[in-house]
């Protein structure tokens, strides 16, 4: 994949060493993660750098995804005696919840190594565009109002307040994707994570034509108004192509614009809320 610069280890050294001196600063580390695709947006080396310290698991997106199955994630991490919380930055839902499961997270710790009367510091890890801007924006909503250094904590660090209880470090770690598995790189593609130039729109759109078919027809049936079951993923593409009428000449159908269209509407959640992976 033309990604593959993300790869590269001087680029995974440096924003690994740049996580791990941001760590030492905080008392707890939110990493964010595709409520849609929970499994192949979590970078698998995050728990490596995180250690022992405090963790909050935020699930975002989960407007997109599919309830039943935020509802098994949820079950999942409450077995695995980690905090989860599933949110929707862009509308502002349960960022109350979260601020409450980081407060306490925090207070269990300071209780265990006896630490009284010293503010709860934050930061936010995941990988691009799962929504760490948006959801630090909800945090820290109106009253943005920046810190300011710290002394004794390095130079430069912005903090920002959440609450008089807890503070923000202003820019998150960002994590690099998982590009060793075709299947994760689709997964994420298709989601819209990664960019479409990198991967091939058509067959990108074809294999979500499958995904909806195995799992959501009926939404998908009903969003173009055509019954999509028990035909091939072309055979379905052709007919939203032909139903939406995306002609090229010659009456032929235009496979790149319903390849667009189709994956447009699947990641406005406009075709169907939907996983791609469940704890399954
Ligand atoms: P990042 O910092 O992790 O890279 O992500 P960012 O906040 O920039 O969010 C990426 C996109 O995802 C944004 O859309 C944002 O509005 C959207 N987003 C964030 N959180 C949620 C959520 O909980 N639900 C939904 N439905 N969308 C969310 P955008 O500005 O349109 O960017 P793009 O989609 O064109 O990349």
């Amino acid at each position: 994949m033309a990604n593959d610069i993300q790869w590269f280890p001087g680029h995974m050294k440096k924003t690994l060493g740049l996580i791990k001196s941001n760590l030492n600063l905080v008392d707890c580390v939110v990493e964010i993660l595709d409520a849609r695709v929970p499994l192949s947006s979590k970078n698998p080396l995050v728990n490596e750098i995180i250690k022992d310290k405090t963790r909050v698991v935020c699930f975002n997106k989960s407007d997109l995804a599919d309830s039943k199955v935020n509802l098994m994630w949820k079950e999942y991490y409450k077995k695995q005696g980690i905090p989860m919380v599933l949110t929707d930055a862009q509308n502002g839902k349960n960022i109350k919840e979260l601020i409450a499961v980081i407060n306490r997270e925090i207070d269990k710790s300071f209780k265990s190594k006896k630490r009284t009367n010293r503010r709860g510091r934050i930061m936010i890890v995941g990988i691009p565009n799962v929504g760490k801007s948006t959801l630090i924006n909800r945090l820290v909503g109106k009253k943005a109002c920046q810190v300011g250094n710290k002394p004794g904590v390095t130079k430069g660090k912005q903090w920002l307040r959440i609450s008089p209880e807890l503070e923000l470090l202003d820019t998150p770690g960002v994590l690099w994707h998982k590009f060793d598995d075709q299947e994760i790189g689709t997964k994420l593609a298709i989601t819209g994570a990664i960019k479409d130039e990198i991967l091939d729109t058509g067959e990108l759109a074809l294999k979500l034509i499958e995904i909806l078919q195995d799992n959501y027809i009926e939404n998908f049936s009903s969003r173009y108004g055509i019954d999509l079951s028990g035909v091939s993923p072309l055979e379905a593409m052709e007919m939203v192509g032909r139903k939406r009428g995306f002609l090229s000449s010659g009456n032929n159908i235009d496979y790149d614009r319903t390849s667009n269209v189709l994956l447009d509407e699947f990641r406005k959640g406009i075709i169907t809320k939907a996983s791609l992976e469940n704890p399954e």
